[in-house]
């Protein structure tokens, strides 16, 4: 017909099978390369650093890191910086000799922290491709001991005082940082996601201690035993017997400025405290700083963040992710929804600190909408809506942490057991995204029409050509077509034959129509897309690979890919 003739014409690729091999597969005419991998060293001091036995700790702070997530390119003076997330450690990868992965010393838990956090690199595109500038003086490790401050409301608050730091507004570290945002002044924003993971206890802790503090333990699912990175046992800041009020002073955005690598990041306690994926924003008409963000949690919710005050370009913006209201959504099973704000009157609880700092619990008191864990928000830059991915929810009704709310199927959330994934769209009223209404619809519900003709069998523009499950990272390119890179079963089997390994589809949110245009190596995740400054490069994030990929032996080596049209045309 014309109108799919029309639609094929927006993807100027022939879309590519699923397939289940150890490799990367890009649409006939296209390249892929990969450009960095965990380990490569970004200064000569690190030249020779051998990750064969999982690498050493000398070294670790000036190496590309581990299991790379969100990623944004920046242009100065010329030059080409991407900062880009590691969000965390296979420690089998990173301590083969060690049982289990378990770190057995300082030196180890020291190695897992500078493996993780954010790399800010220079690239440059030559006769063998795209490489890292190595030694350029904007190569940066940021890791889990480098000082950040924090600011916003929450800063100073006694919640987030420590014995190190009494006046709560310097801390160490980033934590766990999965997706990503760019501000429109040209700064990059790591999210904290699994921060709670690394916090354990060294001393036997009483049901309910410690006791002031239990609530918000339980709600962030922070516990006595981590989840095996061990930090408690080798830093004390990590032991939350020694500092309770340490683990407050992670689940936040970050603020880096990739041109300076000499800044302090900024920790910005306005954005709320969760378990942040990525960080969407946009500038209103009138230049109100808009973040959209998802907590990627069962149960949990989504967020905006409209500033007080307004950006101009070259304009000063401090307070701008700072000085402002938080909200989260309530979607009606109308197809309509509101921003319900976050403050001490409409949650009754004590402060504005309080409220960011236990922004799920905030967003309990205003009736916010429980979700299929939403994982990365997207901006239309065509069209005034946004989208955001609900990867899946495997075990609805069981609560992920203690305080969290009941979780029936919703309006946005329609399917009793979620294994396969959605993407919800809304479209805020009067065309102003600081509005507090909108109206929404689901972009697709992801399934498997091979398998099911019912609503696991996935919305009409699922087809058998280009299904998958469990979307997850989402960019839109200068075109208005939304990328979408999945995180989910990649065992080609029962309610998955057919979707092969994770893989990078793009969509045209005017028609639904979707293709496929990548698939990963079996065991990955696809997460994390950039774009060089001539739009003819795409930069694609290859997590947690499974066999030895890419080089074939060895260990598995994350990786940040180069993808090119044959013909050096436009990739978005
Ligand atoms: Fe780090 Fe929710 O993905
Ligand atoms: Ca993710
Ligand atoms: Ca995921
Ligand atoms: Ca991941």
């Amino acid at each position: 017909t014309s109108a799919q003739a029309q639609t094929a014409s927006r993807f100027p690729f022939k879309p590519i099978a699923a397939h289940t091999d150890a490799m990367v597969h890009v649409p006939e005419g296209f390249t892929s390369q990969v450009m960095v991998s965990w380990g490569d060293p970004l200064m000569s001091a690190a030249d020779g650093y051998d990750i064969t036995e999982g690498g050493p700790l000398e070294g670790s702070d000036m190496v590309f890191g581990e299991n790379t997530d969100g990623m944004e390119t920046f242009v100065f003076q010329g030059r080409q910086l991407i900062a880009i997330n590691h969000e965390y450690t296979n420690r089998k990868t990173n301590l083969p000799a060690a049982q289990e992965g378990t770190p057995a010393n300082a030196d180890d838990v020291r190695k897992l922290q500078n493996l993780q956090g954010v790399a800010v690199i220079e690239v440059s595109e030559g006769e063998n491709g795209w490489q890292v500038v190595k030694d350029s003086p904007f190569n940066r490790r940021i890791h889990h001991n480098t000082p950040m401050q924090i600011t916003g409301p929450a800063a100073g608050h006694d919640l987030m005082k420590t014995q190190a730091d009494p006046t709560g507004t310097q801390s160490l570290g980033t934590l766990n940082n999965c997706g990503s945002g760019k501000t429109p002044w040209g700064t990059y924003l790591t999210c904290e996601e699994n921060f709670n993971g690394y916090f354990g206890s060294t001393a036997e802790v009483a049901e309910g201690d410690p006791a002031p503090l239990a609530p918000g333990y339980a709600r962030y699912g922070i516990g006595t035993d981590g989840w095996g990175y061990d930090y408690h046992k080798w830093d004390a800041r990590f032991d939350v017997s020694q500092n309770p009020n340490e683990p407050h002073r992670a689940g936040w955005i970050v603020e880096i400025d990739p041109t300076d690598p000499t800044s302090t990041p900024v920790k910005h306690t306005g954005l709320g405290r969760f378990k942040h994926e990525n960080a969407a924003v946009t500038l209103s008409a009138d230049g109100h700083v808009i973040v959209y963000m998802g907590d990627d949690e069962r149960g949990e919710f989504l967020y905006k963040f409209v500033s007080n005050g307004t950006y101009a370009t070259g304009g000063p913006t401090d307070g701008l992710l700072d000085d402002g209201t938080l909200y989260a959504a309530k979607f009606n099973d109308d197809g309509t929804g509101e921003w319900l704000a976050l403050t001490p009157e409409t949650t009754g609880m004590a402060s504005l600190a309080e409220v960011l700092i236990f922004a799920r619990q905030a967003g309990s008191a205003v009736g916010a909408t429980t979700m299929d864990r939403p994982e990365w928000v997207a901006v239309n830059p065509k069209a005034i809506e946004a989208y955001c991915c609900l990867t899946n929810n495997k075990n609805r009704g069981v609560k992920p942490n203690a305080g969290g709310d009941e979780t029936p199927v919703n309006g946005p959330n329609p399917r009793e057991t979620n294994h396969y994934g959605q993407i919800v769209r809304w479209r805020p009223h009067d065309d102003d995204h600081t509005a507090t209404t909108f109206d929404w619809d689901l972009y697709v519900m992801a399934g498997n029409p091979e398998v099911y003709n019912n609503v696991y069998g996935g919305s009409d523009n699922v087809t058998a050509g280009n299904m998958f499950n469990s979307p997850d990272g989402m960019a839109f390119d200068s075109n208005g077509l939304v990328w979408i890179q999945t995180d989910g079963d990649d065992s080609n089997e029962e309610d998955f034959a057919g979707q092969g390994n994770n893989q990078m589809l793009v969509g045209d949110p005017v028609t639904g129509e979707i293709a496929r245009f990548m698939t990963g190596p079996k065991g990955c995740e696809v997460t994390g897309i950039c774009w060089s400054a001539d739009r003819r490069t795409m930069f694609v994030g290859i997590q947690h690979p499974g066999g030895s990929w890419p080089t074939g032996s060895g260990l598995p080596r994350s990786s940040v890919i180069a993808i090119k049209r044959d013909d050096n045309g436009l990739v978005g």
